[in-house]
């Protein structure tokens, strides 16, 4: 079943939610922490949110919604999963690396996946079968053959103190890999994997608003994802590694033993 209309409404609003964040960045914001310190919500997120929001009922009254900053509403088996901002802490600090990230599932399968950013105008995009694109071109993950070659991306969930738990992972990949990064946006950490710009991605406390469009685009552009174990990935489950396939198995050898 093709889900066309529901990858059109998604390209809609992600473009238009992200618009919105283009023109509130670098201005005044109310921010706001929730739960842990370092866990942050300003306007600019319930704002874009209430905008996807009102775009999906506005064509699609009966799909369900589960949006991070809203929870979840309505209870049919077609859901979109939202993430209205992701990489608020870089939002509010100016640094220029955020996207809205869009993705719609039929009973606990995500068959669309839509993730724009609005500073660099990219907009990737993924349907179950048909591959990933960004600006309408097909993108592929990279051929990068061995991890000691490859450029690696991670990111730290939001902790109330201590050591975070990723560090002793950052530690070993940074002596395993080519070099490491930490952008601050998950949604486009996929994307770059996707895209070929990352060879590998981990994090461990996501949510599936984080990954849900992110994944799918990875998966679509030719990488795998799954869990630490090398278990295929399942949105209810917190850790996540996405690679080109080819360095897959060295990641998994390093989460598997630390994590
Ligand atoms: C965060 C970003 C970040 C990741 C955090 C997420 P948010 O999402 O994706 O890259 O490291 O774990 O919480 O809160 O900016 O939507
Ligand atoms: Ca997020
Ligand atoms: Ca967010």
């Amino acid at each position: 079943m093709a889900w066309t209309e529901r990858l059109t409404l998604a390209e809609r609003a992600a473009r238009e939610a992200g618009e919105l964040l283009r023109t509130k960045f670098g201005r005044h914001l109310q921010i706001r922490s929730k739960g842990v310190r370092s866990n942050l919500v300003t306007d600019a997120d319930t704002e874009s949110e209430t905008l996807i929001r009102a775009m999906i009922a506005r064509r699609f009254p009966g799909d369900a919604v589960l949006g991070e900053e809203e929870g979840q509403s309505g209870s049919s088996g077609e859901r979109w999963i939202i993430d209205p901002l992701d990489g608020t802490t870089n939002f509010t600090h100016g640094y220029p690396c955020f996207a809205v990230s869009i993705a719609f599932e039929v009973d606990g399968v995500v068959v669309v996946g839509v993730v724009y950013d609005p500073l660099r105008d990219e907009l990737f995009v993924a349907e179950r079968g048909k591959g990933a694109r960004c600006n309408g071109a097909d993108i592929s993950v990279s051929k990068v053959a061995e991890l000691r070659d490859g450029l690696l991306v991670t990111g730290f969930a939001p902790f109330s103190g201590g050591e975070p738990p990723n560090l002793a992972l950052f530690r070993e990949f940074t002596q395993r890999a080519q070099a490491l990064r930490r952008d601050g946006s998950a949604a486009l950490d996929l994307c770059y994997v996707a895209a070929g710009r990352f060879d590998g991605f981990w994090e461990s406390d996501l949510h599936p608003w984080d990954v849900a469009a992110g994944a799918l685009i990875v998966e679509q552009a030719g990488g795998s994802v799954s869990d630490y174990r090398g278990t295929p990935f399942r949105l209810d489950g917190r850790p996540i590694v996405a690679s080109n396939g080819a360095i897959h198995d060295d990641m998994i050898a390093v989460l598997k033993d630390m994590a």
